[in-house]
């Protein structure tokens, strides 16, 4: 499959001939596009039924496995140790629909909240897209989360259900007795009976294979996703059903993903980009998927796509720099000739990672992709038949319009940086934030959708992505709030205050760090610092711990008491510390 002749010229840009793509790519005619798309355009990609009503797992799994894609792979499971499971969509339809059944069975109502809980697994999947055919919101949650994050998560939703293993449920008994409207726990491996554990695979088993996907009014929510903000606790995203209309649409126009595609993304599903771009879009297209199991580790991955003929590859920027880190000797050892199109989304990708992929991948750059939990799926991006400008973020899609605002919500003049704001009403859009309207309302201003992120936009049109407007954490592309970490440092008996701030890193894009203030009678040490930052992976997440800490005598804070986490920034940083009226000396 190798090609002669070169998809790319080398330049300024990147840019394409169009006649040398291995395929014509599913969108074309971009400019026109932009003009003339209309979202009703896109509903046809989607079944409905005869009422009008719709389900997205009935678009995702069922619709393939009642039509002529009832014997093809859906996914290709590879636990990362050399056991590979292929389950076609048939068999996701019966698997989807018995555990669909479970949950029938235990009383889960319309609507109501089921947590899935699972390492990367078959079981994963069929539960999460089960939630959804029962009619239940479905939410995953990442598996290095620990107790505090699955409290906060479980008791700001109400959740009733929760479905996870032998081991992650261990997590999940330090708060169980917190958790008031928590019913159900199924455990999928050793279930203890005696602790009211509910056995994934007995019942299984037990289940019948036919259920009736219910029938969902499209505004109705498919799945919800708790995320961090810069104040509070993480806040519930919740997602309608009509969002498959837009996930659909995205995997055929922005991923390119044609039906003899091999797919694989590498996100984890308790991220919005596993749930959209590694679950529900692709398979609604009918593609066959690719899983993996286990840590990250360059030679798998690299092995993965040779031994699966990857065609379509998702990833992040932190995964580029981390591949590139470890030289190009080691993809020239794999056949890597399947690969058609590369893309990356998280955090910024730096132009040597477009770059290096032309080097290392025959040809092939990285298309940046660029979208947030709350907008369900991709806005802006560079597209396959589109020129890359290595940086940028590329283009909105057809139907999205995406300005430079300042705080009164005017359009700035083009090149001028200020708020990326998105005009509300795509049809994956967020529908609230769980339980919080006043959260909610504050993203929308002055008629727009402000994104929190600041951005420009170049003559051509190309979006140029700057920061954060707020105190966000990117680290390694996952998104952690200051609020949540320094919250579990105070609950270490040492820290009696805690400062948490992103630092820019080579590798990570940013890592957190943290300022703390200890208790007296506590002097700092190396031994310390190590028991705090196991403190924090052991209570909130084993990702969003402080890799690095300061010991202070104090921390600048408004009058009002607020921590100025601007000014430690600034500080560690030697930038102009800016307007400090405010601060409390
Ligand atoms: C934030 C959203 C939805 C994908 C995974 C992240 C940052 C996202 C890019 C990009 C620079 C990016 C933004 C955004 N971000 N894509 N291509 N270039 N920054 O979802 O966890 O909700 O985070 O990620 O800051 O606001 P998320």
């Amino acid at each position: 499959m190798k090609d002669e002749t070169s998809e790319l010229i080398h330049g300024e840009a990147v840019e394409k001939d169009l006649a040398l793509l291995r395929l014509k790519p599913n969108l074309q005619g971009y400019d026109k596009l932009r003009k003339t798309f209309k979202w009703s355009d896109a509903e046809e990609l989607i079944d409905w039924y005869p009422d009008g009503k719709v389900n997205s797992a009935y678009n995702v799994i069922d619709r393939h496995a009642l039509g002529m894609n009832k014997d093809k792979i859906a996914l290709i499971h590879d636990d990362g140790q050399g056991n590979v499971q292929k389950i076609s969509f048939e068999e996701m339809y019966r698997e989807t629909n018995k555990f669909a059944n479970v949950l029938a069975k235990l009383g889960i109502r319309k609507q109501e909240r089921v947590f899935v809980f699972l390492q990367r697994s078959p079981e994963l999947y069929v539960s999460f897209l089960a939630a959804i055919k029962a009619g239940a919101i479905a939410s995953p949650m990442f598996p290095a989360f620990g107790p505090d994050a699955i409290r906060d998560r479980l008791l700001d939703s109400g959740a009733v259900a929760i479905v996870t293993d032998t081991e992650l449920v261990k997590r999940v008994y330090p708060v169980r007795n917190q958790l008031p409207d928590l019913k159900h726990i199924v455990v999928v491996g050793d279930a203890n009976s005696e602790l009211g554990e509910i056995s994934y695979e007995a019942e299984m088993r037990a289940a019948s294979e036919n259920f009736e996907t219910l029938h969902m009014n499209p505004e109705e929510f498919q799945f919800m996703l708790y995320t961090s903000g810069t104040t509070g606790k993480p806040k519930g995203v919740v997602h309608a059903h009509k969002g498959i209309v837009q996930q659909t649409l995205t995997s055929r126009w922005v991923l390119d993903l044609h039906d003899e595609d091999v797919y694989w993304c590498t996100a984890d599903l308790g991220w919005i980009t596993g749930v959209v771009y590694g679950c529900l879009g692709p398979w609604s297209c009918g593609v066959t998927q690719v899983g993996l199991g286990g840590r990250f580790d360059p030679d798998r991955w690299y092995r993965l796509i040779e031994d699966h003929r990857v065609n379509v590859w998702y990833t992040a920027p932190t995964a580029v720099r981390m591949l590139m880190a470890k030289g190009d000797d080691l993809p020239a050892k794999y056949d890597l000739t399947s690969l058609r199109v590369l893309y990356s989304v998280g955090e910024p990708l730096n132009p040597e990672g477009v770059k290096w992929a032309l080097d290392v991948f025959d040809n092939k750059p990285f298309h940046d992709t660029w979208w947030q939990t709350e907008t369900g799926s991709i806005l802006i991006t560079n597209f396959p038949e589109m020129p890359i400008k290595p940086g940028s973020m590329g283009k909105p899609l057809p139907g999205i319009e995406a300005e430079i605002v300042d705080e009164e919500g005017n359009v700035l003049p083009q090149g001028h940086e200020g708020n990326l704001v998105i005009r509300p009403g795509w049809p994956s859009m967020m529908r609230q934030i769980w339980n919080n309207q006043s959260k909610y309302n504050e993203y929308l201003r002055n008629g727009w959708y402000y994104t929190g992120d600041t951005a420009q936009i170049d003559k051509e049109g190309y979006f140029w992505y700057v920061g954060r407007a707020d105190d966000v954490i990117k680290t390694s592309g996952e998104r952690v709030g200051p609020f949540e970490v320094e919250s579990a440092l105070i609950e270490h008996e040492a820290v009696v205050e805690a400062g948490v701030i992103g630092k820019p890193d080579q590798l990570r894009g940013n890592i957190i760090k943290a300022f703390i203030v200890l208790a007296p009678g506590y002097t700092e040490s190396d031994e310390l610092k190590k028991d705090i930052q196991k403190f924090v992976k052991g209570h909130l997440a084993g990702h969003a711990y402080p890799r690095e800490i300061d010991v202070v005598k104090s921390l600048p804070k408004t009058r009002s008491g607020k921590i100025m986490r601007r000014l430690l920034r600034a500080r560690e940083l030697g930038l102009p510390t800016g307007d400090t009226s405010t601060l409390e000396e």
